[in-house]
């Protein structure tokens, strides 16, 4: 019989009923700012929310959902082949199916951790001219940032320097459809 996904996991860091009430809290904050004014858009167009696959699926699909005012969605790809110790290249796998000039736009990201991945993002779509470009992530780990980049709403900061897998995050493509966020048991991390 198949092992249970639970069965690879050592601990919850971060429930699924804390995770569900963070992200209504930040759908709550993130509408309040674009109805009041975070908006910039000139010619008043619904405000782009950009997720990056494959993390932040989950988070995506539920944040949409705690956005109260119009918006439109779509998606873009990206994969960093690094050697394990240094950060590789930022590839585009899936761009957007839209241009994005003169627009708002939201990216919505699962981590941020050296931030490498990020500051390869924001500089290729400020460079299609967006009204205003946002970034939110659910997990932040800034103790590990190599370069500076802006985010502006954060669901949580995790507290250590934890590799975490679940809601979207994965080890080897795995464990992306747990409801919350834990860490692995060490027997399940295979020798690099
Ligand atoms: P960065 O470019 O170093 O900021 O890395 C961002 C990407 O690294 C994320 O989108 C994840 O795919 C991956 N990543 C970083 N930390 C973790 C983690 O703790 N668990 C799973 N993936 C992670």
């Amino acid at each position: 019989m198949e092992r249970a996904l639970t069965d690879g996991i050592e601990r919850v860091v971060i429930g699924a009923e804390a995770i569900a009430r963070r992200v209504r809290e930040l759908g709550s904050q993130i509408s309040e700012e674009y109805r009041t004014g975070a908006a910039k858009d000139p010619r008043g167009r619904p405000l782009l929310v950009v997720g990056i696959l494959k993390g932040a699926m989950p988070f995506m699909a539920d944040l949409v959902r705690a956005m109260d005012f119009p918006l439109e969605y779509d998606f873009m790809a990206v994969s960093s082949y690094g050697n394990g110790t240094s950060p590789g290249e930022v590839r585009i796998l899936k761009d957007l199916d839209c241009a994005i000039g003169g627009r708002d736009v939201l990216i919505v990201e699962d981590i941020v951790d050296t931030g490498h991945t990020l500051q390869h993002l924001l500089a290729g779509l400020s460079a299609r001219g967006p009204a205003s470009l946002r970034v939110c992530t659910l997990l932040d780990k800034p103790h590990r940032r190599e370069v500076e980049v802006p985010v502006d709403y954060v669901g949580f900061v995790l507290p250590e320097n934890l590799f975490v897998v679940g809601y979207g995050l994965d080890y080897a493509e795995v464990y992306r459809n747990l409801p919350f966020v834990g860490v692995l048991k060490p027997e399940c991390v295979r020798e690099a």
